[in-house]
């Protein structure tokens, strides 16, 4: 069933010319004084924001606004699965009936947009307020944390402080002296920046928006294309296209169909008229001068497929914070994305500060992409739901269908990394379909690794399989590159464990029946203190016991069981080999017994309250049972271990 809601061009571009016309009488003549915070160079070409109710001309925003109601599941030929959140988003909105006379405390800078321009269009918004509230607060309570304000819950980062804050700010320099003199070609192509957005914070998007309008050259900036993946906030509806049409350069699309990252950014990409696509994230702020290198390098080589910098906004101050080059993006054996700073490598070349690395990833914030490359390796995978890893399929099929990946440092622009989500997956699980597609698309063979690090996407691999008819079939006529190929020439770096029976899994202690564990303080490479905790079941605690004789942990397998005393750490794998004897482990199989090589102790579960007088500072709020330690080898059950496989070695 299609059903388009679309004026006809010509009448269309016969109003739009009448809107802009009074939109800018308006705004120069009635609205000027207001607006004393925008740059002066910008102030003909984009009429701001306007602050006073406008004059509402019938069926104005209707005009400028492509609503585009066809139905593109079927365009993309993907069966899309209704969104159950919905459902919970309909029963939270009968029980919060009681607040229709209680207005939303706080809201985004829109309520002075239209003030009883149009009562009808804002009524349910209390509600809907409330209803997010609702849905924030449930997810909120789920999660440790101690962040006490509202604003935080709705969106996952402070927007009373985002809102403060200049829709047009401008961010302090980071990049690299070496690029401020770079010259760029005047014949670059065309970029259309296509920003997918669903429920997000007014002042985030709009800044979002203005950023790009305020940095990117007009001759190289086909359009903002804004796609709103079926956004169900009151001020994401009629607010936003009026506003939108008052911005030039700027297209607002919307889905009637929840698309998720991936099946909306293709939405975009095939409505998008530049030569490059550029998609953003809808929290993100360009730092000056970031298109250009970007658009440069797609321009000398249509297969390569490019990235800024992704510097940091802090979630609860909006400080922006300068990513450390060089920085390349990396997943694990569980398909989780990083990015990866590497400063060693910067001592050795001058010239690196400037030049683009290569990455096995990039990051879904932001990406420049030649249109037509985009379209003929696939665009995005349309089974994906939702978001999340939908980069990295994209990256895979990329690098081994023929393209390449590269940050390049020149371009920097800031995403806002949020707290926690705002919206959650409808269930988990919908991630792991997410990567069960990954894995059964592009892994071979080495998805194995994959299902043994996460037992979750095991079990539903098990019970069912995803429909991959049409990338496979893809990945053919490409004639796409096998996995194997990827790891050895593109990500040479990440380490393939080898998970042999018996020596990989859970290492489960017979004494206190619970698992080796590691619960890093702070996220990263550097490692820690080791735990006992009770048997997680899930993979995250796998680990693999190799032919050097290191035990490697965590699903990057880049840590390596060690000793610091008589605590059993966890510190970084050496890069070469052999690796060091204070890394080396042997399992003695009829004893259990896990004997370190250099001190020959063994590992023991310390019994409870020895640990608080080694060192008081390591208890941390994670379960666990006892510390890990090298104790002289006994028989008791504390030093009887045995790798238990949660996935069996012939599965999925
Ligand atoms: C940004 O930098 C400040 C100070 O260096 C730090 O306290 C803060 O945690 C950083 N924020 C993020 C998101 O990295
Ligand atoms: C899988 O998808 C293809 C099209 O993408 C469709 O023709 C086929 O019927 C689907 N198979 C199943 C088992 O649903």
């Amino acid at each position: 069933m299609r059903v388009w809601v679309r004026v006809t061009a010509i009448r269309r571009k016969t109003l739009c010319l009448w809107l802009l016309l009074l939109g800018f009488t308006l705004v120069t003549l009635a609205l000027s004084d207001l607006f004393n915070n925008r740059r002066p160079e910008h102030s003909h070409q984009k009429p701001g924001p306007p602050r006073r109710p406008l004059q509402r001309i019938p069926n104005a925003p209707d005009l400028e606004v492509i609503v585009d109601s066809r139905d593109p599941a079927l365009e993309l030929g993907v069966d899309l699965a209704p969104l159950k959140s919905l459902q919970e988003d309909q029963l939270l909105f009968v029980l919060s009936t009681q607040g229709t006379n209680n207005l939303p405390r706080k809201k985004g800078s829109y309520k002075v947009l239209l003030p009883g321009a149009n009562k009808d269009s804002r009524a349910p918004a209390p509600l809907t307020h409330d209803k997010v509230e609702k849905v924030a607060q449930l997810q909120l309570e789920a999660m440790e944390g101690d962040v006490g304000f509202s604003a935080v819950h709705k969106y996952g980062f402070n927007e009373v402080v985002s809102e403060r804050i200049s829709l047009h700010r401008r961010l302090p320099e980071a990049r690299h002296p070496g690029c401020l003199g770079e010259q760029y070609s005047e014949s670059l192509p065309s970029a259309s920046v296509v920003i997918c957005f669903h429920d997000e914070a007014w002042s985030t998007l709009l800044r979002t928006v203005h950023s790009v309008l305020d940095t990117a050259p007009k001759q190289h900036l086909q359009e903002v294309l804004l796609v709103d993946d079926l956004s169900q906030h009151g001020h994401m509806k009629s607010v936003l296209s009026e506003y939108v049409s008052h911005l030039e350069g700027v297209r607002l699309i919307r889905s009637n169909k929840r698309l998720g990252v991936g099946g909306c950014r293709t939405l975009g990409a095939a409505r998008a008229a530049g030569e490059v696509l550029v998609f953003m994230d809808s929290h993100c702020e360009c730092q000056k001068g970031w298109l250009e290198p970007l658009l440069e390098r797609v321009a000398q080589d249509r297969t390569r497929v490019v990235s800024p910098i992704m510097d940091v906004i802090d979630w609860q101050t909006f400080q922006y914070n300068a990513t450390q080059w060089p920085a390349r993006g990396v997943f694990d054996w569980r398909l989780d994305f990083y990015w990866e700073s590497y400063p060693q490598l910067q001592d050795k070349d001058p010239d690196s500060a400037v030049r683009p690395v290569q990455s096995p990833v990039l990051g879904g914030g932001v990406v420049a992409v030649d249109r037509h490359f985009f379209q003929s390796v696939g665009a995005y995978d349309p089974g994906m739901l939702l978001w999340a890893v939908e980069q990295i399929e994209l990256s895979i099929r990329v690098w081994s269908c023929g393209g390449t990946m590269e940050v390049v440092p020149c371009s920097r622009v800031a995403h806002l990394d949020r707290q926690h989500l705002p919206y959650s997956f409808p269930d988990q699980e919908q991630l792991q379909r997410n990567k069960i597609r990954i894995a059964d698309t592009w892994m071979d063979a080495y998805r194995k690794i994959f299902y043994r690090r996460d037992t979750l996407a095991h079990f539903i691999r098990q019970s069912e399989s995803p429909n991959i008819t049409e990338r496979l079939r893809l990945k053919k006529s490409l004639g796409c590159r096998d996995f194997h190929w990827y790891l050895t020439t593109v990500y040479p770096q990440l380490y393939v464990p080898q998970d042999r029976p018996t020596l990989s899994g859970e290492l489960y202690n017979v004494g206190t029946g619970s698992c080796a564990d590691y619960y890093p303080r702070r996220p990263g490479p550097q490692g820690g203190s080791m735990n006992a905790a009770p048997c997680s079941g899930t993979g995250s605690q796998h680990c693999d016991l190799n032919s050097e004789f290191e035990v490697r942990w965590g699903p990057m397998g880049a840590l390596c069981m060690d000793a610091s005393g008589e605590r059993v750490i966890l510190s970084p794998c050496p890069a070469h080999r052999p690796t060091t004897s204070r890394l080396q482990w042997k399992f003695i199989k009829l004893s259990g017994q896990l004997v370190h090589q250099q001190s020959q102790l063994c590992l023991e579960v310390a019994k409870e309250g020895s640990l608080t007088q080694s060192s008081p500072r390591d208890v941390n709020t994670h379960t666990k049972t006892g510390a890990l330690l090298l104790r002289p080898c006994t028989h008791h059950p504390r030093q009887q271990w045995h790798f238990e496989q949660l996935v069996a070695p012939k599965g999925a």
